[in-house]
């Protein structure tokens, strides 16, 4: 999928990073693990909805519940040779009891779009930036050892779910301040992977931290379910922009948009140039 995406691109020298890569991979990817599907016709029509859902067509998460209806229906707990997210919510039992109704399972669904898709894509917007205003930071991303190394400090830099709400459940205290039950949290994410107690220079990009507990995934039972789906997808994006392309560069004359909202500060909107890597 990134490659061929690349291969759109690569004549012209120069890419749109977020709505002709970032957006199209990531959703792409994100419709082919939850929606896998053999009937190709239909696997186009959910990634064609998934990509509406990634750019903001509400209209399309109509277009994913049908097609993911459609499949549901024809799948029983028997279906043979299926071992994917949605055979998983068809045998999936609540508490060893009941199944779960067909608005529970789409609902599944929903939360992994919802999860899965603006902070992948975010993510790797981040990355396309970097690499094109960091100096030597193309060269630190060529080096397989990065996924290692590198790129938990971009995810705490980065934090791309910056902020999630919280409701107490019971009387409580959070750092000498009372809490009481029914009142509503904002827990920041990104506030906490910036706190000088625990990370030296907060603020800066620093890949020689001997530890790093960052938040990018949240924490306790909430932790995010994609988390190794999301790495796995940053580091091909990463390996199969640099196997064919250098030297990215934003093109004069024109301003990276950056988004608002839970993802916030992502580029939303950004030209860059490169140079092709001879095969
Ligand atoms: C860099 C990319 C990602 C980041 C930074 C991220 C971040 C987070 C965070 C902070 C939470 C915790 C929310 C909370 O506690 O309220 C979370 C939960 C979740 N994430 Fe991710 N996520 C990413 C990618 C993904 C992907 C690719 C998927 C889907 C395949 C996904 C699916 C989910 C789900 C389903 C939850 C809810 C888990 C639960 O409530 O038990 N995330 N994510």
């Amino acid at each position: 999928m990134a490659d061929s995406l690349i291969d759109n691109v690569i004549d012209s020298g120069r890419i749109e990073f977020v709505s002709q890569f970032a957006i199209p991979f990531t959703a792409g990817s994100l419709a082919r693990v939850v929606i896998d599907d053999d009937n190709d016709a239909r696997m186009k029509r959910a990634i064609e909805a998934v990509t509406g859902v990634a750019t903001g067509d509400q209209s399309a998460y109509e277009r994913v519940a049908g097609v993911a209806a459609e499949i549901l229906s024809e799948r029983s707990a028997d279906t043979t040779g299926r071992d994917d997210v949605l055979q998983s919510l068809v045998t999936a039992r609540v508490d060893g009891g009941r199944g779960l109704s067909l608005v529970e399972q789409l609902g599944v669904v929903t939360v992994l779009l919802l999860g899965g898709l603006d902070t992948t894509r975010g993510t790797i917007a981040h990355i396309g930036r970097y690499l094109a205003e960091l100096p030597g930071f193309e060269q630190r991303l060529r080096r397989p050892e990065w996924v290692r190394h590198d790129l938990d400090e971009l995810l705490r830099y980065t934090s791309a779910v910056s902020v999630m709400g919280r409701t107490v459940t019971q009387d409580n205290e959070l750092l000498g301040r009372p809490l009481k039950k029914g009142d509503r949290l904002a827990v920041h994410w990104q506030s906490g992977n910036r706190d000088e107690a625990k990370f030296e220079h907060a603020d800066e990009i620093r890949f020689d931290r001997p530890k790093n507990p960052h938040l990018a995934f949240g924490v306790g039972i909430h932790r995010c379910l994609g988390q190794q789906f999301a790495r796995l997808q940053i580091e091909v994006a990463v390996e199969r922009l640099l196997r064919r392309l250098t030297g990215l560069a934003v093109v004069p004359g024109t301003m990276i948009k950056e988004t608002v909202g839970v993802v916030a500060g992502a580029p939303e909107q950004m030209f860059l140039s490169f140079a092709t890597i001879a095969d």
